[in-house]
């Protein structure tokens, strides 16, 4: 598994403004989707093309096009949503899948409560977007599942990541294609299973609490 952490002052500037609990959901989900755009920038550099002739207004030319099928954008509701524009903004031919989970706060295990996906996933490249990667139960989860549907090489982008989800992840989808690229790695997780300093719940944060 790689595993890139981005490394841009600017980055760092927005992840601080979102770990200030005074920040607003407005604020916050602006800031979230900006944040994605500079992180899916790095995610996506090993996104498959193939050549293309073109007619510039001067004379031919050749240059690239995105490579069939067409790469597969998962967002991991609630809070991966959140993430979502800030990568079709990237990658707007990209195809967009879903799948709904949601970890139970006593056990930190997570069940998968809805899903929208192609039912072949054969040969595709797939991003799957969630903004926290705490125990690693919810994105593991996610990643056989893409794999298990026939996806070659999956990359995930997290906002922040605990060290014990990275590993975790890492256990989980050992030998296969995966790639994490994440704004920050914290701490660690604390009793409660959140990531310290982190910026608490995302998804309530993004969208107020339920
Ligand atoms: C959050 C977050 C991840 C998960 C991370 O979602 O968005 O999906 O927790 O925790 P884990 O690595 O320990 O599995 P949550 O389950 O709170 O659902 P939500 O997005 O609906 O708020
Ligand atoms: N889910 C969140 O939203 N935040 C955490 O810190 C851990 C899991």
């Amino acid at each position: 598994m790689r595993v890139h952490v981005a490394d841009h002052p600017l980055i760092t500037h927005k992840l601080t403004v979102l770990r200030n609990r005074l920040t607003p959901s407005p604020v916050f989900r602006a800031l979230t989707e900006e944040l994605v755009t500079l992180l899916a920038y790095e995610a996506t550099r090993g996104v498959r093309v193939e050549p293309v002739h073109i007619e510039t207004p001067v004379t031919g030319t050749t240059g690239v096009t995105l490579s069939e099928p067409r790469p597969l954008v998962v967002p991991i509701l609630r809070a991966g949503l959140g993430m979502l524009e800030g990568m079709v903004r990237l990658m707007p031919t990209a195809e967009v899948g879903f799948l709904g989970m949601v970890r139970d706060e006593e056990t930190l295990q997570p069940t998968t409560y809805a899903e929208r996906l192609p039912e072949d996933l054969s040969d595709r490249q797939c991003f799957v977007l969630d903004p926290m990667l705490a125990t690693g139960g919810s994105l593991g989860t996610a990643i056989e599942f893409l794999f298990a549907r026939g996806a070659v090489d999956v990359t995930a982008i997290c906002v922040l990541a605990a060290p014990e989800g990275i590993a975790a992840v890492e256990k989980l989808t050992e030998g296969r294609d995966v790639t994490l690229v994440l704004g920050a790695i914290d701490e660690r997780l604390n009793e409660n299973g959140y990531i310290v300093p982190g910026l608490g719940d995302a998804g309530d944060r993004l969208y107020g609490t339920v």
